[in-house]
């Protein structure tokens, strides 16, 4: 797919653990796309007025949750662009069903080796937040990996890759994805 050529008709739904790199590669393929970038855990902050750590503890992730159900609804009736979700977020049926309909999902799939170096320093995860962090991590792969792959799009991530590798193997699933999608027709 040429970038400049490439018009992007559907928002692109990055999906993942934490620590996949859903908002710096998203950021970069908005940039390359020449689209908007938007990340859904800013808009619940903004909306909220309160960090993701004050709202696990002030109103629960219950709250939490229902605020990412109505900021994604939200979003995907906008212009396409680029969102990056929260790791949490596809596990929502609701939101799975929005994606669907709306948009083109892209499962950021990483291994524990290259999501751990890149969480466990990083406060602000407030799932990550306890001793058991690592095995919280590992428990999240094992329940959420089998939804994920309900994405339209699977790319790898590794450490080593450099963020623009990854974009680039975006913009490669897309075309094929859209490709078979009209073949489809
Ligand atoms: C969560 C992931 C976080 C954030 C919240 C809950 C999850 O986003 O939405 O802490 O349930 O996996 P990132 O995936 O961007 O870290």
């Amino acid at each position: 797919m040429s970038d400049a050529s490439h018009k992007l008709d559907k928002t692109l739904v990055l999906v993942g653990l934490m620590g996949c790199g859903k908002s710096s590669v998203g950021r970069r393929l908005a940039a390359r796309l020449g689209v908007g970038f938007v990340d859904t855990d800013d808009e619940i902050v903004l909306s909220a007025g309160m960090s993701i750590p004050e709202i696990f503890d002030r109103l629960g992730e219950r709250a939490f949750r229902d605020g990412e159900v109505k900021v994604i609804s939200r979003l995907l009736a906008g212009p396409p662009g680029i969102m990056a979700t929260g790791g949490g977020a596809f596990i929502s049926p609701l939101v799975r069903a929005e994606v669907e309909r709306a948009a083109i999902s892209v499962w950021l799939r990483a291994d524990i080796e290259t999501l751990w170096e890149r969480v466990k320093d990083k406060p602000g995860r407030p799932l990550l937040a306890g001793d058991d962090a690592r095995i919280v991590l590992e428990r999240l792969m094992k329940e959420r990996y089998p939804v994920y792959a309900a994405a339209d799009i699977v790319v790898d991530t590794h450490a080593e890759n450099t963020h623009e590798v990854v974009v680039n193997d975006i913009l490669q699933g897309v075309a094929r994805f859209v490709a078979q999608q009209k073949e489809n027709k």
